[in-house]
């Protein structure tokens, strides 16, 4: 069988062309096309400066969450939303640095959570469900439930007259069923919802398939040098990647397909073994679209931990500090749209996020083909230490998840070594 490369050759003729003549336009982007970028997308926007509050808790370990989800969750219930508290929502969205309109955003929003649906089972498997739930609130607007399910997958839940203990199991079971079954990490704290609190709850298990499938041999353990060292099993596959190494920042940057075309992994590595404080301060939407941008297919070995990373965050001192105030202030939070009454009847009591996501090497294809390809002097991508995790849909553009892997659960390593 002939070897890719000689496709590759052949298609950078006609690419060539196009840069020569788009150069003189000056508007066409660079080849090849790479995916909508960042700039302009309110999930981006959002997803970097969640993940940086996040993160800014230096105890935080394995984060993962879906800007999608969120983003459109909150611009579902920005609609129920008048007065300050709406333009509140509106800025947390940049609706105005991106679209003239807030409606123009949650179109966008609606529809990219609709791409991400309808990809289940093509490019990866995916469980999510979202929901308000509402605690001791008289009548919720059945135009604002409508709306926000049809749109945004958003559905409304009330919650009992029980204490935060049985709020929080109710919120649990719910979890539990809409992740399939599967048990979603903690919560550290406690929920505390008054009458006319309104709790946004998103949770998302995601699985994705490869493009191409990767080889794990389940007697190959290496070791993970994470927040603890410990014995992990790696999976490993040679072929053509969109890399970038950006030398200055001594980070790699890798695409990873995903079967079907439907989204792809961006995996920022940094050379040397560190944890991510210094990466995840470096980045701005800036910087990621340069990675997305630079990076060209080129000849990988590439080598992931098998894992599982889950966590479950509240959001609420995060948005606060992103601008969200006065949702949260029972006297002054307006949610008219949700519930008549207008000022003073429902505000925000909370958002909690519940996410989970598993590295494994399974590709799309019915059947394992180990198939390598034909490349020479491959660049390493050996993720033997923490890195940062991007899912983005290449339809749409929107960042579907965000995480970190800081560590990979497995055997611990004794202390001697
Ligand atoms: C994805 O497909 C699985 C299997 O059919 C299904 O259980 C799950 O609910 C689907 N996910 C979504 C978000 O529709
Ligand atoms: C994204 O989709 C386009 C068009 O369907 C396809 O050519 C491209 O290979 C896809 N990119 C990835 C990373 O899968
Ligand atoms: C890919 O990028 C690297 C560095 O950015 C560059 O040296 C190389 O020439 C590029 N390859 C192609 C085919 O554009
Ligand atoms: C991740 O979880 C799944 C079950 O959801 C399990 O089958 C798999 O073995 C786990 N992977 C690792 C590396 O622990």
């Amino acid at each position: 069988m002939l070897p890719r490369l000689p496709v590759c050759l052949l298609i950078s003729l006609p690419v060539l062309l196009v840069q020569g003549s788009s150069s003189i336009k000056g508007s066409a982007p660079a080849s090849p096309p790479p995916t909508p970028s960042p700039f302009g997308d309110p999930t981006w926007a959002l997803g970097l400066k969640l993940y940086q509050s996040l993160r800014s808790d230096v105890s935080s370990v394995n984060t993962l969450f879906s800007p999608l989800l969120v983003a459109s969750s909150l611009g579902a219930l920005g609609t129920g939303a008048s007065g300050t508290t709406a333009s509140e929502f509106q800025d947390l969205l940049g609706v105005s640095s991106f679209a003239k309109h807030s409606s123009q955003t949650r179109e966008l929003l609606s529809s990219a959570l609709n791409s991400f649906v309808v990809s289940n089972l093509t490019s990866f498997h995916l469980h999510t469900s979202s929901a308000v739930f509402s605690k001791l609130v008289p009548a919720v607007s059945p135009a604002f439930v409508k709306d926000s399910k049809a749109k945004f997958r958003l559905q409304h839940q009330p919650l009992g007259k029980g204490d935060s203990k049985a709020d929080l199991e109710l919120l649990q079971g719910w979890v539990k069923e809409g992740l399939d079954g599967l048990e979603g990490a903690p919560l550290e704290g406690e929920i505390k919802a008054g009458a006319g609190a309104l709790i946004l709850v998103n949770a998302v298990h995601f699985k994705g398939l490869w493009e191409r499938e990767f080889s794990d041999d389940s007697k190959d353990s290496r070791i993970f040098l994470g927040k603890k060292y410990t014995k992990v099993m790696m999976m490993h596959r040679a072929g053509f990647y969109r890399l970038y190494e950006d030398v200055a920042n001594m980070v790699q940057v890798l695409e990873v397909p995903l079967w079907g075309g439907k989204a792809s992994l961006v995996l920022l590595l940094p050379f040397h073994v560190e944890d991510l404080a210094r990466l995840d301060k470096l980045l701005t939407l800036e910087l990621l679209s340069k990675w997305l941008e630079n990076a060209n297919s080129t000849s990988v070995a590439v080598s992931l931990p098998k894992a599982n990373i889950t966590s479950t965050v509240s959001l609420q001192k995060h948005l606060l500090a992103l601008g969200l105030t006065d949702a949260w202030d029972p006297k002054v939070a307006d949610f008219s749209g949700v519930s008549a009454g207008g000022k003073g009847v429902l505000h925000l009591g909370n958002v909690l996020h519940w996410a989970s996501m598993e590295l494994a090497a399974h590709s799309g294809k019915e059947e394992a083909d180990l198939e390598e390809e034909n490349i020479e002097k491959p660049r390493l991508f050996y993720a033997d230490h923490p890195f940062i995790i991007l899912v983005k849909d290449n339809v749409t553009g929107a960042l579907l998840l965000m995480g970190a892997l800081d560590h990979v659960e497995g055997e611990p390593l004794h202390d001697e070594l």
